[in-house]
C-alpha cells in the first residue's frame, strides 16, 4: 500500500522529491559556507567582507556601509552565477587589486556555493 502511493504518480509525493532534490545543494553550499566564507562573511551584516543576502543581481561593491577597495567598485560587475563562478574560483584574476583573500578550486564546490548564495533572496 505504501508502495503504491510512492509509485502513483500524485502531485504531492512529487512536488516533495523535486523540493528535496533542489535543497540537497542548498544545505551542501551552506555547510560550505559555515567552513570557508562564514569566517569573513555573514549573511546580514557586514564584516571582514560585505554581507551576502541579495547577492546574485547586484552590482559588485555596493553594499551600504561597506569599505570595498577601490578595484571591487570600479569593476561595474554584476553578481552573475558566472561571475560568482568566476569570482570564488580567483578573485584577483577577475578584479586585480580586489581585497579577498580566499578561492574555491573545486568547481563542484563553487556551484553548491553558488545555489546558496542565490537561495538568499
Ligand atoms: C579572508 C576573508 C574572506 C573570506 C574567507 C571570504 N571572503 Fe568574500 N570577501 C572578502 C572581502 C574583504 C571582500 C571585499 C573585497 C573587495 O572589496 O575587493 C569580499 C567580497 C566578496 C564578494 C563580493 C560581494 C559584493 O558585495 O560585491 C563575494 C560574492 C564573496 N566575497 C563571496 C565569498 C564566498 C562565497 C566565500 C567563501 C567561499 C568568501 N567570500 C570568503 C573577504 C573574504
Amino acid at each position: 500500500m505504501t508502495q503504491g502511493l510512492c509509485a502513483g504518480g500524485a502531485s504531492g509525493p512529487a512536488a516533495q522529491s523535486a523540493a528535496a532534490a533542489q535543497s540537497v545543494p542548498v544545505l551542501r553550499g551552506q555547510t560550505l559556507y559555515q567552513a570557508r566564507c562564514s569566517g569573513c562573511h555573514a549573511v546580514d551584516a557586514n564584516d571582514i567582507g560585505p554581507l551576502h543576502r541579495g547577492v546574485l543581481g547586484r552590482r559588485a561593491g555596493t553594499v551600504p556601509g561597506f569599505d570595498y577597495s577601490p578595484a571591487l567598485r570600479a569593476s561595474r560587475l554584476v553578481w552573475t552565477r558566472q561571475t560568482l563562478d568566476a569570482w570564488l574560483r580567483d578573485p584577483e584574476a577577475l578584479v586585480p587589486g580586489q581585497g579577498m583573500d580566499e578561492q574555491v578550486l573545486d568547481p563542484q564546490e563553487r556551484q553548491d556555493l553558488i545555489v546558496y548564495l542565490a537561495s538568499l533572496l
